[in-house]
């Protein structure tokens, strides 16, 4: 398939619009088989909008909801990497059974400010699910309970992951071509 240029990069296809499909209903059984009872999701705008999407049409667990969030993280020049929150969470979230879902967790700087954000708040529990996954960049102890596909450390593109904001709109995902 053919390459695509966005800003100043050239990105090869690396997961077609078909392997994510795939990805994302193995995600859905996992977490349909798991039981959880009336889970409140909170999709992590903007890069989940479309993992968020697709995914809560394949959920059949009785009384979902689903919530959004939307975090910046910026990356100064330092490796601990500061994340504010934009939008915050509007539902009340005491009691529920929380399923955070993530388009990926690299540093996992994200993840560790959403537990913290969400656990003072007393939810019954609380779960993370992610389409992908970047294990040799991961920082954190915390879990990952849902992992639709681990990937190498490279940067990709597509289905809600961008590159300075564009490339969202892509329905494969894309690696950086070397
Ligand atoms: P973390 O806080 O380092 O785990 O990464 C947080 C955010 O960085 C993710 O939610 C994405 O928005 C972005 N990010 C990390 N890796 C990639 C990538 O390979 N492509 C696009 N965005 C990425
Ligand atoms: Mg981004």
């Amino acid at each position: 398939m053919k390459d695509i240029k966005l800003h100043d990069k050239t990105f090869e296809i690396y997961l077609t619009e078909n392997e994510i499909r795939e990805i994302v209903q193995k995600v859905a059984e996992e977490i349909n088989n798991s039981g959880i009872q009336n889970p409140l999701f909170i999709a992590v705008l903007n890069g989940s909008f479309l993992f968020a999407a697709d995914i809560m049409r394949k959920i059949t667990l009785p009384n979902s909801e689903i919530s959004f969030i939307k975090l910046a993280s910026y990356e100064g020049m330092i490796t601990t990497g500061k994340v504010n929150e934009l939008i915050g969470i509007n539902a009340d979230i005491k009691g529920r059974n929380v399923i955070i879902l993530e388009d990926i967790v690299d540093t996992g700087n994200t993840l560790m400010k959403l537990i913290e954000m969400i656990e003072n708040k007393e939810v019954a529990s609380l779960k993370v699910a992610t389409l992908l996954y970047k294990p040799e960049a991961y920082l954190k102890e915390i879990p990952i309970d849902f992992i639709g596909k681990s990937i190498p450390n490279k940067f990709v593109v597509g289905y809600g992951l961008d590159y300075d904001e564009i490339g969202r709109n892509l329905p494969h995902i894309y690696n950086l071509k070397n």
